[in-house]
């Protein structure tokens, strides 16, 4: 029987570090915020509460979780990471349960690292704390978690500045992330001082009171935690390089990984090649067997199996590529769907359109959607071929098989298979350019003569 969950995401910290005005905790990693990731990976367990422990911006982290149902607890002043969770204590009234603590500047953490705490948490020798570790390439000010001899028994956290040269010299040290049976963390936390040298409630302080705790170890890339814009851009990376190896596990080929960005939501189907330089915005669907060239830019998008883009083309949020259909070299798309095997291969700009199946758009149609004011649609039939360099001023629609002569500014509907050239009469004159030259050069050495 699994026991019911509740997590503890604290945020009440400054994040004087970013230099910003956006809460720490919302600067985004692939296109959402930290503490959505967070809530993510924590909501695949089903807790039964989720608190945000706020303080400084509380507003700004209140407006983003109050859609999700999550609830937050002010804690008012920052007297520490024990008295930050204590602060969650009314907000689980009536829970029983165990309690993940989890920070919002660690953003990166597994659903499966926060399983393997809670199921340590559960076993039989049933520790009442367990603390996640990990061993830091530089264990810096980090708190030192000290080990019983042989196993995995916690003994206590010492923080640096608390700590001896002994237990510096430690190399395993406290993500902060802790998991405990709320009973237990609510009693533990009423009991804590803060005699030591920050004169803060040290959450840390739990282990050594609870007398049995047990620590397991996490990658230390997974729970790198960010306080700067260099360390967002490198929690940005390690979470692209995470993404890359899972859509190549899953069957896409990157031909230059590391140059090819993804979104927290992107989905990428089988067979899907993705070339050098291509960067995916939220909400976009890739399905099997697509090939994305070049230095393509995606987003909102949803991309029908066998469909090829680019290379240079922007895929904007509404655009629909249909079964094998073709967008070309500086084609970009917004509201419109392209049908099953349509083209538009270069130089186009196709919004608030509808393109029906196997429609050629020639280089340099536009799709005239907006007036200043409103947008206007352009529907395109089936079969149907837009000549080059032709603009469709919406709304207009151009019936299945017609034909659209290149170079037309269309105004008015076209009928099915019909022909429709908007062109200004042509005017041939023979020989005019000849003699056009000769009068020049005669009047040019004319004038020169008379200089
Ligand atoms: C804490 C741990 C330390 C661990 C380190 C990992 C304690 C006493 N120390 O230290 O062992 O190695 O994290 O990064 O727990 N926060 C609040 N309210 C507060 C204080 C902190 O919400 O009053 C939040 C912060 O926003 C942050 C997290 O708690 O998300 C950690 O706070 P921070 O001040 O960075 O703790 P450290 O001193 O680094
Ligand atoms: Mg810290």
């Amino acid at each position: 029987m699994t026991r019911p969950v509740a997590a503890i995401i604290l945020a009440a910290g400054k994040g004087t570090r970013m230099k910003s005005d956006l809460h720490k905790v919302l600067h985004p990693i692939a296109g959402q915020s930290m503490l959505l990731h967070l809530l993510d990976a924590a909501g695949t367990l089903s807790p039964e509460r989720t608190v945000v422990v706020t303080g400084a911006g509380r507003e700004q982290v209140e407006a983003a979780v109050a859609p999700l149902g999550v609830s937050t607890a002010l804690q008012a002043e920052q007297l520490g990471t024990g008295h930050a969770v204590a602060q969650a204590e009314d907000a689980l009234a009536g829970f029983d349960g165990d309690v993940l603590i989890l920070y919002g500047d660690v953003p990166l953490v597994r659903a499966e690292t926060m399983r393997a705490m809670l199921e340590r948490l559960n076993a039989a020798d049933a520790p009442a704390v367990v603390v996640l570790g990990f061993r830091p390439a530089d264990p810096g000010a980090y708190g030192r978690l000290i080990v019983a001899e042989g196993g995995d028994r916690l003994e206590k956290i010492v923080e640096y500045k608390d700590a001896s040269d002994a237990e510096r010299a430690v190399t395993l040290c406290n993500t902060g992330l802790m998991a405990a049976r709320s009973a237990d963390l609510f009693a533990l936390l009423g009991r804590l001082g803060n005699d030591n040298a920050a004169g803060e409630y040290y959450l840390t302080d739990v282990v050594e009171m609870s007398g049995s705790a047990a620590v397991i170890e996490a990658d230390a890339g997974e729970v790198t935690g960010v306080n700067s814009r260099g360390e967002l851009a490198a929690v940005e990376t390690l979470w692209q390089q995470a993404r890359r190896a899972r859509a190549m596990a899953e069957g896409a080929t990157l031909i230059a990984p590391e140059t090819v960005w993804f979104a927290h939501d992107t989905v990428i189907g089988r067979d899907v090649t993705i070339e050098p330089n291509v960067v995916f915005g939220p909400g976009v669907t890739v399905a099997d067997g697509v090939t994305i060239h070049g230095f393509c830019h995606l987003e909102g998008a949803t991309i029908g199996p066998k469909a090829e883009v680019g290379p240079y083309a922007r895929l904007r949020p509404g655009a629909v590529l249909e079964d094998g259909a073709k967008i070309g070299n500086f084609v970009e798309m917004k509201k419109a769907v392209l049908g099953r095997g349509a083209k538009a291969n270069h130089l186009t700009y196709l919004g608030d359109a509808e393109v029906g199946a196997g429609a050629n758009i020639g280089a340099g149609t536009i799709t005239c959607n907006y007036d200043g004011y409103l947008k206007y649609r352009t529907v395109i039939g089936e079969g149907a071929f837009v000549g080059s360099n032709s603009a469709l001023v919406a709304p207009v629609t151009i019936g299945a098989g017609a034909i659209v002569a290149a170079g037309s500014v269309l105004t008015a509907d076209v009928e099915a298979d019909a022909l429709a050239l908007v062109r200004p009469t042509r005017v041939t004159k023979p020989g005019w350019a000849a003699r056009f030259r000769e009068i020049m050069r005669a009047k040019k050495s004319a004038a020169k003569t008379g200089e």
